[in-house]
Parts: structure tokens; C-alpha cells; sequence
């Protein structure tokens, strides 16, 4: 109803009453069109609108009555225009504030239905990564070393000639060198020593005893490069774990149980061990360490019958090169070789990994193909 239908732009005389009970008549009228109203406020906006019709300050109902019907009313009608005009407000207020919180609840609801997550939806699946096996084996190697005191160390990758070939015994036009060929960097003219990357981890040998007196019991797995073309035994970086121990009174059956400890460890308990003759420069005597063939169980003999293809029915398989430190390493680094004694080994963990999982092809490390990368999580 407008507000000129229940006649608030007028004065209560201009609307012809003089008594009290047609005041109350026309509140009991402006009441009804309050209540009229109230039930079709559904929302915030429509709230906001009916509130200011009744509550707002300058021109709102409630104003309005005050203004044109109680300030004006004739003294005998005031008291019950007062009277009728509080409990009007008491009502108005009590209502739309009533209905204020219904009509938020309400908007809130409706948020929240919006919103709502559906928590039986099947969630997106992110890939989580894992470790590459290569860094797998690492591990490996280095739990079974540290449990028995060794620590473990790393090295720099590119190295001084000094490190990688003079100082483990290689002098220069020393035929191992050709074995080793590796990659130079390009360097200034002016640089005062070439840099290469290093063939072997057995650098660190050297770079540790310098730093560290006996008793010393180190493993330094990492990177190591040669120039090598790729085939499926041969790759232009691969991996190793050198192992390093000296100290005053470190025997030969030192070196063979920590070595039969090792093999045990890593394959299994049936796994032997063998050791050939061999050379290397740093070491005096050399060996070559084998375990019995991990596929045929050391028979040469593949399952099926005919010869073991992995072994060639040999019923041994070459693992890593190793021995007692040459006396004329520890010249290299001020060790008193009348009083020390140790022993050392190089093993390649990609030869490790592929004996070990069953793989014929050292390519696939680097290859990266997931399909590969998923066999070992
Ligand atoms: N550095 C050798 C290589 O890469 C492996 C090796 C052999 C390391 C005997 C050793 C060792 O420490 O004693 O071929």
C-alpha cells in the first residue's frame, strides 16, 4: 500500500479522527500492511528495501507516523498515539530483525550448497615421483657399508690430472690412460693446469687421506665419465662407489671379509665370492673380485638346459676391481707406509644395478622411460 493509501502524508485531524478508538483502527490498519508485506520478503535485497520503508530515518513509516500524526495530534490524543506507535515499533523491529536472521541463514545456506564438495567425487591423482633405481642402489651399497663404520663422502666430478691419473700411481704415457680416456674442459690458454671429468671415483682416495690421518674408512659413491661409445655395457657417464680403508694393522683378510660381507649383504647369503689376479696401478696386490653366477646359481647351466647366457657357463661373474693401497700412493700423501696399511675398491654401481634386477642393457638408466622408471618405485 502507498503511503498516501493509509494516509501518513496526513495529519490525523486532515484524516477526520478525533477519537481514540479511530486512532486505534488505524493502527490496527497500518499494522496489517506490515504484516501484509512482511511475508513476501524473501531475500537481503528485499529485506534491505522493506526495513528502510519502515525503519529509514527521513521518510520511513514509523518517521512519518511520528512526524505527521503524534507530533501534531491534539493533546487528548496524544497519549494513546504514543502508546499505539510504541507497541507498532516493538512489533516492526522485532519482525524484520526476526526476519533478518532467517533471511541470512538462508543466504548461507544456499552458499554452502553452492559450494559444497562432493567428497565421493574420485579425486585428480598427481604422480607422486620416487627414486630413480640408480640412486636406489646407491643407497643400497652405502647402508651395508656404513653399517659396518665406513662414512660416506662425495667428491668433486671434475678433477686435475693430478688427482684422477699421477697421484693413484698413473703417470703420464701410463697405459691405463688409454682406458681411461675421458673429456677434457676447454680451458684458457693461460689456465695453469688442464681439468678433466674425472674416469673414477678413486681421486677421492687421495683428496681424503690428504685431509684425514688413519684410521680412515670412507665410501665416495658418484658420477664418473669416460669416452666411451654407447652399446648396451658401455656409456659416456655411469656410476660408482669407490671404498677406502687405512689404518695401522688392515690385513688382507680384512679386505676379503669385508668384501665377502659386502657380496653377502647385497645379493644374498648364497652368493660366493672369488678373487683373481688383476692390476691396477693404486693397488699392490691387485684383484678382481667375481660372485658365482646370481642367474644359473653358479652351475653354468641355464635353467632350461644349454649354457648359462649371462655367466657363458663360466658359473662366475666379474663384479669390481679392488685391492691393498699400493706404498706408493701413500708417498702421495705424506702416509708413513712402513706403518699403515688399507685396502680399497671400485665398484660400478650400473653393473651392480644390472646384475642385481636382472637388466641386459645399461642404456635404459639413462633413458629415463617411465615405463622402465615404474618397475622400481
Ligand atoms: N678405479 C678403477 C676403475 O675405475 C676401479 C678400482 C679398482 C678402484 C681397484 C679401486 C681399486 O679402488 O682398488 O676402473
Amino acid at each position: 500500500m502507498a503511503t498516501s493509501d493509509i494516509g501518513l502524508d496526513k495529519t490525523l485531524a486532515g484524516l477526520g479522527v478525533s477519537r481514540a478508538a479511530q486512532v486505534t483502527a488505524r493502527f490496527a490498519e497500518v499494522r496489517a500492511d506490515f504484516d501484509g508485506h512482511f511475508t513476501t520478503v524473501r531475500d537481503e535485497s528485499d529485506w534491505k528495501m522493506f526495513r528502510d520503508r519502515w525503519l529509514g530515518r527521513k521518510s520511513g513509516v514509523l518517521t512519518l507516523i511520528t512526524d505527521n500524526w503524534l507530533k501534531p495530534a491534539p493533546p487528548d490524543l496524544k497519549r494513546v498515539v504514543g502508546q499505539e506507535l510504541n507497541t507498532l515499533r516493538a512489533h516492526v523491529e522485532a519482525k524484520i530483525e526476526e526476519r533478518r536472521t532467517a533471511v541470512e541463514a538462508g543466504a548461507e545456506s544456499a552458499s554452502l550448497a553452492r559450494e559444497r564438495v562432493d567428497l565421493s567425487l574420485p579425486g585428480v591423482i598427481r604422480p607422486i615421483g620416487s627414486h630413480h633405481l640408480i640412486p636406489q642402489v646407491f643407497q643400497e651399497v652405502e647402508d651395508i657399508f656404513v653399517s659396518i663404520g665406513f662414512s660416506v663422502v662425495e667428491g668433486p666430478e671434475i678433477e686435475t690430472p693430478y688427482y684422477n691419473f699421477e697421484a693413484l700411481n698413473i703417470p703420464e704415457f701410463h697405459p691405463v690412460r688409454d682406458d681411461m680416456d675421458t673429456f677434457y674442459l676447454g680451458l684458457p690458454k693461460d689456465a695453469p693446469e688442464p681439468l678433466l671429468l674425472r674416469t673414477h671415483t678413486s681421486p677421492m682416495q687421495i683428496r681424503i687421506m690428504e685431509k684425514c690421518q688413519p684410521p680412515v674408512r670412507v665410501i665416495v659413491p658418484g658420477k664418473v665419465y669416460r669416452r666411451d661409445n654407447p652399446d648396451a655395457t658401455h656409456s659416456y657417464v655411469f656410476h660408482q662407489v669407490e671404498g677406502l680403508a687405512v689404518d695401522t694393522d688392515i690385513t688382507f683378510c680384512d679386505f676379503t671379509g669385508t668384501i665377502e660381507y659386502f657380496v653377502k649383504q647385497f645379493f644374498g647369503p648364497g652368493v660366493k665370492t672369488r678373487l683373481r689376479p688383476s692390476y691396477f696401478p693404486f693397488t699392490e696386490p691387485s684383484v678382481e673380485c667375481d660372485v658365482s653366477c646370481i642367474f644359473c646359481g653358479g652351475i653354468g647351466t641355464a635353467a632350461g638346459g644349454g649354457t648359462c647366457s649371462k655367466c657363458k657357463g663360466a658359473g662366475w661373474i666379474e663384479l669390481f676391481g679392488a685391492g691393498m693401497v699400493d706404498p706408493a700412493v701413500y708417498g702421495f700423501v705424506n702416509y708413513d707406509a712402513k706403518k699403515v696399511s688399507g685396502f680399497a675398491f671400485g665398484m660400478g654401481i650400473d653393473r651392480l644395478a644390472m646384475l642385481k634386477y636382472g637388466l641386459d642393457d645399461i642404456q635404459v638408466f639413462f633413458q629415463n622411460d617411465v615405463r622402465f622408471l615404474r618397475q622400481f618405485p
